[in-house]
């Protein structure tokens, strides 16, 4: 049997504490069987390891595991998605189907967030569950699959059941062993390792010095409540690795990261673009990476929407104002007002992405999950701007001009590209 801590290194599993040494070994326990398991605990303190140990030791290792995030797929699709359907079941149900149940025969599917199924899908798992059988949408014929179902969820399940949005039968079959894994502000111990992990990686990441804590910032970052856990933790320490120049940190500096302590994240953002006049290379590349983290979030946001309505009208309609603000508010882009243009010259720039080489042993090192980089690399003299330019007259000249084509070619608006044109005085 694998041992915990060998198991920790495989999956890049940071601390030490009792009850978190607990929950994988249970996980190594389970793994060679085939029961069900629930994997429980508050968002963010890294359920999603859990199934991974157990597919990975167990004898299905060689068959599929099929991760579902049960919250994201929208209620008129999740039993075509796990089940399949026949051709003809639905409007544009133009050809059969195979679902997760049927692709995955012999492997593992983790159900994440299985709280969010809807109860006519909990009928049909129930059933997998019981005797292996399911039913395509639309079919009557019964097939079977050997699956073994891991399950995670971060809502109160007990409550769940009260309210009737969830089956308790079904939370029994599930939940034959519950892996529970605790709550970041109870593992105090493992908060600051954590940290110098994170530190160490988005050092790499970002070609930067590590950030590290004053004594006085580790005892706040172990005294706060991390209501996101480790996501949290991760966040704020990529936030911090990418925005501060001062590498030492501070518990008053901290305390600007740390929602609910002082000032908040949105506070320190607004602080700096006052500052930023962009004359350094380095203040461009924070506004990069903090406006592409931005857009990203947006996008999730906006795709998640579509998918759950499906009408694409409505949810513009609905979102007018963060569709303008990701695409920007001039999309025909032909009668752009220079003067605006010009007074806008110093609000967000949005910057295109740039390929930049990424050396091999960056690579490798970032395999090694436990690699903490206390030194880095002679920083490489990044020129944001030149390649930027670069990029936007080649695909200029490969569009003969064309703004429209161009403007799509580098991912950006159209309104954007202009403004890059006056910038660069091309
Ligand atoms: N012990 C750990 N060591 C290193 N990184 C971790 C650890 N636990 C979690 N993480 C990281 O924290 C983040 C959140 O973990 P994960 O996605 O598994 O959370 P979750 O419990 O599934 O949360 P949710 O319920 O919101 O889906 C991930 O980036 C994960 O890699
Ligand atoms: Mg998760």
């Amino acid at each position: 049997m694998e041992s915990i801590q060998a198991v920790k290194q495989r999956f890049g599993i940071i601390g030490d504490d009792q009850r978190l040494n607990r929950a994988i070994e249970k996980a190594i326990q389970v793994a060679p069987t085939d029961i069900s398991v629930l994997v429980t605990g508050e968002s963010g303190v890294g359920k999603e390891s859990i199934p991974k140990i157990i597919h990975s030791l167990s004898h299905r290792k060689h068959g599929k595991y099929i991760a579902v995030n049960c919250g994201a797929i929208p209620e008129g699709t999740i039993d075509s998605e796990l089940f399949g359907h026949e051709k003809g079941a639905f409007t544009g149900a133009t050809q059969t189907r195979s679902g997760y149940f049927e692709v995955a025969d012999g492997g593992t599917i983790f159900l994440d967030e299985v709280g969010e199924l809807p109860l006519p899908t909990q009928v049909r798992l129930l059933r997998v569950l019981e005797n292996g059988e399911f039913i395509k949408v639309g079919s009557s014929k019964v097939q079977k699959s050997d699956v073994r179902i891991i399950a995670a969820t971060n809502i109160n399940m007990q409550e769940s059941i009260k309210k009737e949005r969830f089956r308790e039968d079904l939370y029994y079959r599930l939940s034959t062993v519950e892996i529970n894994l605790p709550p970041l502000r109870d593992r105090k111990d493992d908060i600051h390792l954590l940290f110098r992990k994170f530190a160490s990686d988005f050092a790499m990441k970002y070609k930067m010095p590590t950030i590290k804590l004053q004594d006085d910032a580790v005892s706040l970052l172990q005294k706060y409540r991390w209501g996101g856990n480790i996501r949290q933790l991760r966040n704020i320490a990529e936030q911090i690795s990418v925005l501060e120049q001062e590498r030492i940190i501070g518990p008053e500096r901290l305390k600007e990261y740390l929602p609910d302590i002082g000032s908040n994240l949105p506070a320190v953002i607004a602080d700096k673009k006052k500052e930023s006049d962009f004359s350094n290379e380095r203040e461009i590349l924070y506004k990069v990476l903090f406006d592409m983290k931005s857009d990203l979030t947006d996008l999730k946001k906006l795709t998640l929407k579509l998918m759950e309505s499906g009408n694409t009208q409505k949810v513009q309609d609905e979102n007018e104002s963060l569709i303008q603000k990701i695409y920007g508010d001039n999309e025909d882009g032909e009668d752009v007002d220079a003067e605006e243009l010009d007074a806008l010259s110093n609000e967000n720039l949005e910057v295109l992405q740039i390929p930049q080489n990424s050396p091999k042993s960056e690579l490798n090192r970032e395999k090694d999950k436990y690699y903490f980089a206390e030194e880095i690399q002679e920083e490489e003299t990044l020129s944001l701007q030149d390649k930027e330019l670069e990029l936007i007259k080649k695909s200029l000249e490969r569009h003969s001009g064309k703004r429209k084509a161009a403007a799509e070619e580098l991912g950006i608006s159209e309104r954007t590209l202009y403004r890059k044109i006056k910038q660069y005085n091309l």
